[in-house]
């Protein structure tokens, strides 16, 4: 399976400077042989959209909404993200299952709409710092999962990759902690596991789970160790071209 590579530059950068951020990618990135993605705030869609077309790169979207069209003011549906070449975008991202009060039913609207509109759909999940404490960081990920990919269909589900993200794991976090990759590992297989259950071995071996929390050029060699990763999803560190490009050289260089 190949791996997926993601870039969230959350809301840090203007137009012009991601245009220059991803411009320093493509010069960096020549060839891999994962997916590697890069989502820019929607103003920046246009500026970098061409730059991308060019290159090794695939173009993503931080959120949709899940219609298509019609009377929603303010929302972006993937059909309009299709325009610019978006094939992937960040579904649930727990910035914005905080800020803005996004629900498991909302997220797995969005989740059903990315693939009704051909867009991959990069699923977070993960639990803050509070159910890691109390031992429930198991049961809050698989009651988020099965909520989040209700009703996607067998044949669809390996369209759909899976981000753990902890919230108390991540370079923003109050108390930020440092993950080990036997919890990585832990966490990966029991999601591998809530797939098996839901679907079947073959097909939940065809779902890619992505970890991310402060994932950055020093730091990947030990995630990369750990069982079930199959891609990575980068804030901070995506914000600097040179470690965001060391990451994908390590992804690469990983045994599969
Ligand atoms: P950091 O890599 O900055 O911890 O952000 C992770 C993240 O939220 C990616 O979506």
């Amino acid at each position: 399976m190949k791996g997926l590579v993601a870039a969230n530059l959350k809301m840090n950068l203007t137009g012009q400077q991601t245009l220059s951020l991803v411009k320093n990618y493509t010069k960096l990135i020549k060839k891999t042989r994962n997916d590697v993605v890069v989502c820019p705030s929607y103003t920046a869609l246009h500026l970098v959209a061409p730059v991308i077309k060019k290159s090794k790169l695939h173009l993503g979207a931080q959120d949709i909404f899940y219609e298509q069209k019609g009377a929603f003011t303010g929302e972006i549906s993937g059909a309009l993200l299709k325009e610019f070449g978006c094939k992937f975008s960040i579904i649930g991202h727990s910035e914005r299952r905080n800020y803005l009060k996004e629900s498991d039913e909302l997220v797995n609207l969005k989740v059903k709409g990315c693939l009704k509109a051909g867009i991959t759909p990069i699923l977070c999940v993960g639990e803050d710092a509070y159910s890691r404490d109390g031992g429930e960081s198991f049961s809050f990920v698989e009651k988020q999962l099965r909520a989040c990919i209700a009703g996607v269909e067998k044949k669809n589900i390996h369209k759909v990759a899976i981000a753990y993200e902890p919230i108390w794991a991540l370079s923003t976090s109050a108390n930020r902690r440092d993950i080990t990759s036997r919890e990585i590992t832990q966490m990966h297989n029991y999601i591998r596991k809530i797939l098996k259950d839901i679907y079947d071995v073959r097909t939940a071996a065809g779902v890619r789970i992505l970890y991310g929390g402060s994932v950055n050029d020093q730091n990947i060699d030990e995630i990369l160790k750990a069982e079930n990763v199959n891609g990575v999803l980068v804030g901070a560190a995506s914000l600097d071209a040179k470690k965001f490009a060391r990451i994908i050289a390590a992804f690469d260089a990983r045994k599969q």
